[in-house]
């Protein structure tokens, strides 16, 4: 059935400006950070995914129990047409969304939302092939820039998983979440995935696996710099690094400089002087309580109408809609 072409509200050029600009920003400022968007090129999407399957990732598992066990009431809820998936990736998540929609009668049209043509091109194919009968519409963006540009249309089923909400800084979350409440209109839903408080012990293993695959997904947004914006980052020159911020309830990962060195970013001309043990910021990851989820929501002016959690209570789907 109608597989359409991409929908594009994000030129590469864009892409690259963005990445240069938010590394010299990142870079030029103390504590040194740089953004999470960039951990995932092929590689590292590659071990993101070995990340799902690590023993002491239990996010993906947890969120997927919660929707093994409740798509068919999500879907009896919404009644949804229209599924979007920000950030969509390639996920089996979707898929049981996908069927459950399809089970209870009411889906037509699934749109993908994603920063990266390939893995949406990729993505929709697969399901345009799985889910005859299904019109497959994928758009090309940033779900912090475009969400005005997602198609309209009645009973929509807008879904942020994984807890990705958790990539966001807290006044970058109240304007993503701003700017979901104003896309949405009366009979849309918003299906969010969060992680949520637990031990600082199991959490911390959680980005510090005793494999190592969290450490070279750590390092791997420097090998991407060194490509994309030709820098002399050596990766095995820093150390992974993972902290429970108790204060701000997030996990923080770092990169730490093993040695006092200097590295060159040379397509924007910076160089950067780093001290034996400076640390580069690369990722928080915020970790909420269904509390917490509800009240900036409600904030949003997004009711929570359900909100569910895996039999450990290790993580949360919350189903809400606008007041
Ligand atoms: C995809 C952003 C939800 O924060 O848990 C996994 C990324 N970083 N291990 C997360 C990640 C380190 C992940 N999110």
């Amino acid at each position: 059935m109608p597989l359409s072409d991409l929908a594009v509200h994000l030129a590469p050029e864009s892409l690259a400006e963005q990445m240069a600009e938010d590394v010299r920003a990142g870079l030029g400022s103390r504590p040194r950070t740089l953004p999470p968007k960039y951990f995932y090129d092929a590689r590292g999407s590659e071990l993101f995914d070995e990340i799902t399957r690590l023993p002491e990732y239990y996010p993906t598992r947890a969120e997927r129990e919660i929707l093994d066990a409740r798509v068919g009431e999500i879907a009896s809820v919404t009644a949804a047409e229209t599924l979007i998936e920000l950030g969509s990736g390639t996920s089996e998540k979707t898929r049981l969304l996908l069927r459950a929609l399809r089970d209870h009668g009411t889906l037509n049209r699934f749109v993908p939302f994603d920063v990266d043509p390939a893995v949406l091109q990729e993505a929709s194919r697969a399901v345009a092939g799985e889910f005859p009968g299904l019109a497959v519409a994928p758009v090309v963006g940033d779900f912090e820039r475009h969400l005005g540009e997602l198609p309209a249309g009645p009973r929509r089923l807008l879904a942020f998983l994984g807890s990705t909400i958790g990539n966001f800084e807290p006044a970058q979350r109240t304007a993503f979440l701003a700017a979901v409440r104003g896309t949405l209109s009366a009979g849309d839903h918003f299906l969010l995935g969060t992680d949520l408080v637990k031990s600082p012990a199991r959490l911390v293993a959680a980005y510090a696996d005793s494999r190592g695959v969290t450490a070279a997904f750590n390092r791997n947004v420097l090998a991407v710099l060194d490509r994309e914006l030709d820098a002399d980052f050596d990766p095995d020159a820093f150390e992974h690094v993972a902290v429970w911020d108790a204060e701000h309830e997030w996990i923080e990962m770092r990169l730490r400089s093993r040695t006092r060195q200097r590295v060159h970013v040379r397509a924007i001309s910076l160089v950067v002087d780093l001290e034996e043990g400076e640390e580069i910021r690369t990722e928080i990851s915020a970790k909420f309580r269904p509390e917490s989820i509800t009240r900036e929501l409600a904030r949003a002016g997004l009711r929570v109408t359900d909100l569910w959690t895996d039999a450990a209570g290790d993580f949360a789907l919350s189903l809400s809609t606008p007041v």
